[in-house]
């Protein structure tokens, strides 16, 4: 564990809104393992000004601040489709990040390719590319799914695999005053992102590690 980090994770915790909570326990994971650790993601940062309350989750800058602050031989690895994105990211991020420009799926393909050469599994994926229309979810989920068949090769049973913009959907009913109850037939389930990945963790008997904004799990 490294109280340079933390002491900035204190710094930042307000400006992280729903997912802080998340990202806590994504770097308590990490801290956890002994070795160096790799964390893959997909969408990067993409705002220039990254603190600045956009909503978005910062990823890139805590996974950067991360492996910086662990002073080994962890490193990131970040993918985004967008030239835009992954110039302002590189503006941001040290070298210990490796963006790059293409679609993730393929990306990932490759990468765990490589990582595998290297005798390296996934300490931490983190899903948050292909932005999700909350009415219209599937190709965004879809999308999500790829990605986790993608880097298969390299999620073990202890990858954490979180997925952004993922909170829990629900069919809501409303009564004769007008009030909303939880329609007693319908199940919630985890929505967004992560709706088809969440199906899969499900089926495949993962743990569930949070289940916030975003939704995390283990046991693959
Ligand atoms: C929500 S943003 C990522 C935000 C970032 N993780 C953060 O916390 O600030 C989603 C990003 O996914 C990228 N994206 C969309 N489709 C993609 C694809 N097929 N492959 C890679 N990136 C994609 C978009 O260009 C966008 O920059």
């Amino acid at each position: 564990m490294s109280q340079e980090f933390w002491d900035f994770y204190a710094s930042v915790a307000e400006k992280l809104l729903q997912r802080e909570v998340s990202f806590r326990r994504m770097f308590e994971h990490l801290d956890r393992i002994e070795a160096s650790v790799v964390i893959v993601e997909t969408g990067c940062v993409r705002n220039p000004d990254p603190w600045a309350m956009t909503g978005e989750g910062q990823s890139t800058l805590l996974f950067d601040k991360y492996v910086n602050a662990r002073g080994d031989d962890s490193r990131a690895y970040s993918v985004d489709i967008s030239a835009d994105a992954v110039r302002v990211c590189r503006s941001l991020v040290s070298n210990k990040v490796e963006v790059h420009q293409g679609d993730s799926v393929g990306y990932l393909n490759q990468l765990t390719r490589r990582l595998l050469g290297q005798g390296q599994r996934i300490d931490l994926f983190y899903l948050d590319s292909f932005d999700v229309d909350y009415n219209y979810w599937f190709p965004s989920a879809a999308h999500h799914l790829k990605e986790l068949v993608a880097a298969w090769r390299c999620v073990g049973p202890n990858t954490l695999v979180v997925v952004d913009d993922c909170p829990v959907s629900a069919n809501l009913v409303a009564d004769e005053q007008g009030s909303y109850q939880l329609d007693r037939f319908y199940r919630p389930v985890v929505g967004g992102k992560g709706r088809l990945v969440a199906e899969f963790a499900d089926q495949v008997g993962a743990r569930l590690a949070f289940s916030h904004y975003q939704h995390g799990w283990t046991g693959f």
